[in-house]
């Protein structure tokens, strides 16, 4: 199993210099409004632990293949300490952004940082009926800006090698990525530099937007 490592507009969460700063209490700033592909209004904000009850109702709703490509097994239970790890974060060296419609999670996407630090590994889950609708796209945009902000300066990931929507995300995320192959498994890794950033991806982080 992967590690589990794993807004308001890009701009205003300060990535420009890829510093260390003091942890962290709830980052209020990384709240924002976010809109899908099919026009629909959603709420993006970091993940707290009173969202325990709505993570495990969002896992309820997974279909089984989205939890083994995020899981690489079979998990249709979420444990209560894997709940408590999932939604307690310092926001600092773990990180996770929710979206969410109304009261419910439909997608989660996070960053745990990697000792010795520096580099932090990225996963995604989106409910299905949410899928392919840019949320991966956006969640990928505002965790790297706000890793960035936080010090760290690059992201990898592990990810099926057959998994094209994921693969696809970080193909086209603007960052260049670096990808290889171990049997099953494809391993993704990027610097998140804004400035490395391709200007075709750099627009607002609304789906079709770019
Ligand atoms: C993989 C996953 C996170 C992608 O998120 P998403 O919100 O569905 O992806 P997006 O809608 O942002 O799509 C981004 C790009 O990927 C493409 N894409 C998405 N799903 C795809 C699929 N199944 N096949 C091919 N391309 C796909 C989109 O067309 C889009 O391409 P574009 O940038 O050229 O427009 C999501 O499908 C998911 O949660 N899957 C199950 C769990 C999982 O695989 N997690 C990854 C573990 S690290």
């Amino acid at each position: 199993m992967p590690s589990d490592g794993p807004a308001v507009s890009e701009e205003s969460s300060g990535a420009s210099t890829g510093e260390r700063s003091a942890a962290a209490e709830y980052p209020e700033e990384l709240e924002c409004d976010v809109t899908d592909v099919r026009g629909t209004s959603l709420h993006l904000r970091p993940i707290r632990a009173d969202d325990a009850d709505r993570l495990v109702t969002f896992h309820s709703h997974l279909s089984p293949d989205s939890i083994y490509r995020r899981y690489f097994a079979s998990h249709p239970l979420l444990s209560p300490t894997e709940v408590s790890h999932l939604t307690q974060v310092d926001y600092q060296e773990r990180l996770a952004l929710i979206i969410l419609d109304g009261e419910e999670i439909v997608a989660v996407g996070r960053y745990d940082e990697v000792p010795p630090g520096a580099t932090a590994e990225v996963a995604f889950l989106v409910r299905d009926d949410f899928q392919r609708r840019g949320l991966g796209r956006i969640l990928l945009n505002k965790l790297a800006s706000a890793a960035w902000s936080r010090g760290l300066t690059s992201f990898s990931a592990v990810t099926m090698s057959e998994n094209r929507g994921m693969i696809s995300v970080f193909e086209h995320c603007g960052y260049p990525v670096t990808l290889s192959a171990d049997g099953e498994e494809r391993y993704v890794t990027f610097p998140i530099d804004p400035a490395m950033r391709t200007s075709v991806a750099k627009g607002p982080d609304q789906p079709g937007a770019r």
